[in-house]
């Protein structure tokens, strides 16, 4: 709905010239303009409050120009007062007008226009704006311009501060409104796909040329979906060879029936839309000079201009307009154009269609451009005719749409990108209205070539001018349609038959399948193919809308009738089932506190679909798909009364779902939250839990954690559990503790740990997944040879066979096996499995790691090019979450694969910044970015200082039995020693780091190791 507020300026003043009666005609003249500039423009005025006047555009029907329609009404009003102030110019006084206009949704439910009025906050908006507004001003509020930019002009003003609202309101000033829109292709946008749409315009035109008569082709489609921009590609291609005609059918207006059949008349007669009478005789002369009919066709020609009284027919009107065309077709192939036909009259269509008919021997294209409903207002619309087609506009397919947002604002960051593309689904109009607000609302910015975000963008908003569209279209339905396609968008963005039966009255159940059909013709739903009685919004957007102006009430009984439904009709809980279960009476608990707040019902409601959003957000993490988890859990966690004794343990599994998710900031405040609620509450079971997942998530976000520390509270929870018997609480903080262990350099301590964590995570599948992960990395980095990790990993993938974060975990391990044996290939083949799994789940950090290990594998293979760009990669997307607790091991390899590159001041760098954000006592990125500087200053000269680093390099892990990280420090350090010269020292180095190698199994590295040897001590390479 828009809404106009007009204020008059300088009627005291009037008042006091003029006597009582004068002043009282003068003031009656005025709301007389003021309410035919409103209704012409199919508005109506709401009320005249003093000199103001209000109106409104879109109530009670909408149309999807009621912005357009309000501000050409508003223009209007000014062009009024400017002839009334001529009037009054003698008496000195002139009169003028403030103007607001404002857009805003109707509310749902609103019974009548009035209750839509006295609610709505777009009213209180439009008012202050005219308040705001300068003399003779219009001001337009942010809504009403995104829906009128493309069509005005406007520039902004200064953002408003408006009593009663927080922060600033953007305002517009109207400038102008251009007559209508030049029908020209866009300059300078990109035009996507449509190749064989274009191609066969081309050949109809073809055709038409070759057999000399009039061909027929209809474009339609759902708005936005691209006719408009498809027939303008094809003209340009068509003006080489034709002479062009453009009429546009006009959506509203007076004498609006033949204004496209005189639009292209002028075309042909080369005139201009003032042109006087003579002009336009003497032009329809000239064009049919020679003509044996030129009388008769004239009188009908001059009939359709409007200055010739004689009667004439409807069909003499159609002859002579198909005759002119086919004198100015005579010398040129001719390609006319009507656009928007669905806004034809029915008069209209008769002409275009006898033109169609009977036109012959001039080459004439007639390219007719409609929404679907012209075929419902005319089903056998010219299709059964000879020379006639039908050209229907589908979306464009995703890759198009993806390319089309790229092309507009290159550079975009992913996220963003693939949710307008989603959101937009195949509609081009969507993605230009799209970006152009981002743009305008300063959320998107250029850089250099690129375009950037500015802060988050959580939701893809639908812009206004999608919106109005899809609204006006649903608007367009009987009220049957209209109720069940509510109903419809009530289930979901798909729906079935029986969901429909279930939520419509008996009486109606006969009918449904009938109206289905009405609503797919109009191309709202479409049937599911090869799924019987199964159907599908053909627009996501279109069930937001239909379920959003469904009045709340309605709502909330049907989505109770539907809960009701949902748990009768089945007998076995899924975890689909509890999810809708959930899904119907969270949202009908919502909506009855909304209106009814405090009712004794409600709770009832709330904590029925609280048990059931919990047990589907515990299966959702158990089965570790957090995404799900996160919203379950977070929903149930807001339904829960504060002193549920459940909601603190949902907590730690929300903030390490979080977490998997990538999402480090949210996940530490929920624990952060939970944590300062369970040591409120005394509940200690919770608390060890919620230090737990703190610390998971501290040791990924700040460096200064040190291990050590981590690991006495990791202990101190499992001591606790043991005590306490609880055996969950056990397996989670053995599994904690182990992990941290195998950090500090403990790998056979920290498998028995994982062990013991194994034997208490039954039941608890994603715990028992992240313990076979620890698990999996212990054995990669601690003593386990290469023969007994493949052994273990075998066994894994058959017990856990199905759990696919288990079967990464073994792929991963397994992968490096057969990489430390040599088979490269082999290896990567599984590390890329395990990588498919992280990545299909959404799980950036167990990604990263797996990522990391197929580098290390290209590492091994001595592949240091793909090596770098695998490790640049994760260094990118852990960056991206602000991770460092494994970036620093990924910048540490990143350091090691620079250096065996030879490029060593990068390699330096990157070493020292994995120490600058490791734990003080994180060994594995430690180690590995001091032998990096070891080299770093070996070459640099400094030969004590490089001996000293790797000497402590290989010192620090000496003491653990990461056998993988201590081999690669003493190799590290027999190169430096060999540097200085110092050959026996470095032969001895090596030699320990060959033992270490042989009894890793790692067959790759003691080969080399041994080649360095064997060549020995003279010509150690710098590997
Ligand atoms: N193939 C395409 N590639 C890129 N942009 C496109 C493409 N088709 C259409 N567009 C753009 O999408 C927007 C909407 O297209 P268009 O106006 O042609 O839709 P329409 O089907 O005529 O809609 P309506 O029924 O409302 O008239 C325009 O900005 C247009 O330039
Ligand atoms: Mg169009």
């Amino acid at each position: 709905m828009t809404v106009v507020f007009s204020d008059m300026v300088g009627s005291t003043a009037l008042g006091e010239k003029l006597d009582p009666e004068s002043f009282l005609n003068v003031m009656a003249a005025y709301y007389n303009a003021m309410r035919h500039a409103v209704e012409v423009h199919g508005g109506t005025v709401e009320k005249f409050i003093g000199d103001a006047v209000m109106a409104v555009f879109g109530v009670p029907r909408l149309h999807e120009d009621d912005a357009l329609r309000a501000l050409r009404a508003a223009l209007e009003m000014q062009t009024a007062l400017a002839r009334l102030n001529d009037d009054l110019r003698d008496l000195g006084v002139q009169l003028e007008t403030r103007t607001g206009v404002n857009t805003g949704e109707v509310l749902a439910g609103a019974s009548s226009m009035r209750d839509a009025l006295v609610l709505g906050d777009a009213v209180n908006t439009a008012a202050r704006l005219e308040q705001a507004a300068k003399p003779g001003q219009v001001l337009l509020g942010e809504t009403t311009y995104q829906l009128v930019r493309e069509s005005v002009h406007a520039e902004p003003v200064e953002p408003l501060s408006l009593k009663g609202k927080r922060g600033s309101v953007p305002a517009y000033r109207l400038i102008s409104i251009p007559e209508l829109q030049a029908w020209v292709r866009p300059e300078g946008t990109p035009f996507l796909s449509r190749r064989l749409e274009l191609a066969f315009l081309e050949s109809v035109f073809e055709a038409a040329v070759a057999d000399h008569s009039c061909h027929q082709i209809t474009i339609t489609g759902s708005p936005g979906v691209g006719k408009t921009r498809l027939a303008q590609e094809f003209v340009e291609l068509a003006r080489r060879k034709a002479n062009l005609l453009f009429g546009r059918c006009l959506p509203y207006g007076e004498g609006i029936t033949y204004w496209p059949v005189i639009e292209v008349l002028r075309g042909a007669l080369g005139i201009a839309d003032d042109s006087l009478p003579e002009t336009i005789r003497a032009a329809i002369a000239t064009l049919l000079e020679g003509n044996d009919a030129s009388t008769r066709i004239e009188r009908g020609i001059a009939s359709m201009f409007g200055f010739s009284d004689e009667a004439v027919t409807a069909e003499e009107l159609q002859w002579a307009v198909r005759k002119l065309l086919e004198a100015f077709g005579r010398d040129r192939p001719l390609v006319v154009v009507f656009e928007d036909v669905h806004w034809g009259e029915g008069t209209f269509l008769d002409l275009v269609e006898h033109i169609a008919r009977w036109s012959r021997e001039v080459p004439i294209l007639m390219l007719c451009i409609g929404r679907p409903e012209l075929l419902e207002r005319r089903s056998g619309w010219q299709l059964e005719r000879k020379r006639s087609d039908a050209l229907t506009l589908e979306p464009l397919s995703g890759t198009a749409v993806e390319t089309l947002v790229e092309s507009l604002v290159p550079g975009l960051d992913e996220g963003l990108r693939r949710r307008i593309v989603s959101a937009a689904a195949g509609l081009p109009l969507f993605v230009h209205s799209m970006v152009s607000m981002l743009i305008d609302q300063q959320v998107l910015r250029r850089q250099g070539d690129a375009w950037e975000t500015v802060g988050e963008v959580e939701t893809v908003i639908v812009p206004p001018t999608v919106q109005a569209v899809l609204s006006a279209r649903l608007e367009r339905l009987n009220s049957e349609e209209r109720s069940l396609i509510e109903r419809a968008s009530l289930v979901g963005e798909e729906f079935t038959l029986d969901d429909l039966e279930v939520l419509s009255p008996l009486e109606e159940h006969e009918e449904l399948l009938s109206i289905i059909e009405t609503l797919a013709r109009r191309d709202l739903v479409r049937h599911v193919p090869a799924r019987d009685e199964v159907f599908r919004f053909t627009h996501m957007l279109i069930r937001d809308i239909a379920y959003r102006e469904m009045p709340k009430k309605v709502r909330a009984d049907l989505h109770e009738r539907f809960a009701r439904w949902v748990d009768d009709a089945t007998t076995e809980r899924s975890h689909a089932h509890d999810e809708i279960l959930g899904y119907h009476l969270e949202q009908a608990f919502r909506l009855r506190s909304e209106l009814r707040p405090g009712d004794e019902g409600n709770d009832a409601l709330g904590a029925r679909a609280a048990s059931v959003l919990k047990t589907a957000g515990r299966r959702a993490f158990a089965r570790h798909d957090a995404s799900g988890a996160v919203s379950l859990l977070t929903r149930t966690i807001d339904l829960l009364p504060s002193d549920d004794r459940d909601r603190l343990l949902l907590q730690g599994d929300l903030a390490r779902a979080l977490m998997d998710l990538g999402d480090l900031d949210k996940a530490a405040s929920i624990a952060k939250e939970g944590l300062a609620e369970a040591r409120a509450a005394g509940d200690a079971a919770a608390e060890h839990r919620l230090v737990i997942r703190q610390d998971e998530i501290t040791l990924n976000v700040t460096p200064a954690t040190v291990l050590r520390d981590v690991l006495a509270r990791a202990d101190e929870a499992a001591r606790y559990f043991e005590s306490t018997g609880d055996t969950d609480g056990l397996a989670l903080a053995l599994f904690w503790a182990s992990g941290v262990r195998f950090w500090l350099g403990e790998a056979e301590v920290a498998l028995e740990g994982l062990e013991r964590a194994l034997e208490h995570s039954k039941g608890q599948p994603s715990l028992t997944a992240g313990i076979l992960t620890f698990e999996a990395a212990a054995r990669i980095w601690g003593p386990t040879p290469a023969v007994e990790i493949e052994r273990w990993a075998v066994s894994v993938l058959s017990v856990y066979a199905g759990v696919p974060i288990a079967e990464a975990a073994a792929l991963t391990a397994r992968a490096y096996a057969d990489a430390l044996r040599g088979d490269a290939s082999g290896a990567r083949q599984l590390a890329n499995r395990a990588r498919s799994i992280y990545a299909d789940m959404g799980l950036p950090f167990l990604l990263a790691r797996a990522t990391s290990v197929l580098s290390l594998i290209d590492l091994l293979a001595g592949d240091l090019v793909a090596t770098e760009r695998g490790l640049r990669e994760s260094y990118d997307t852990l960056r991206e979450t602000r991770e460092t607790g494994f970036l620093s091991t990924v910048t540490s390899i990143l350091a090691d694969a620079l250096c065996e590159q030879d490029k060593i001041d990068e390699a330096e760098q990157m070493a020292r910044r994995a120490i600058e954000m490791s734990s003080p006592d994180d060994l594995d990125p430690l180690t590995r970015a001091n032998g990096v500087l070891a080299v770093a200053r070996a070459r640099a000269g400094d030969a004590a200082g490089a001996e000293a680093l790797a000497a402590e390099a290989v010192e620090s892990c000496r003491s653990t039995d990461l056998i993988m990280i201590l081999s690669d420090a003493l190799r590290r350090q027999g190169h430096v020693l060999h540097a200085s010269g110092k050959h026996d020292e470095a032969v001895r180095a090596l030699r320990e780091a060959l033992a270490l190698y042989e009894r890793k199994g790692n067959v790759v590295m003691a080969a080399r190791v041994r080649a360095t040897l064997g060549g020995s001590g003279t010509e150690a390479s710098g590997a």
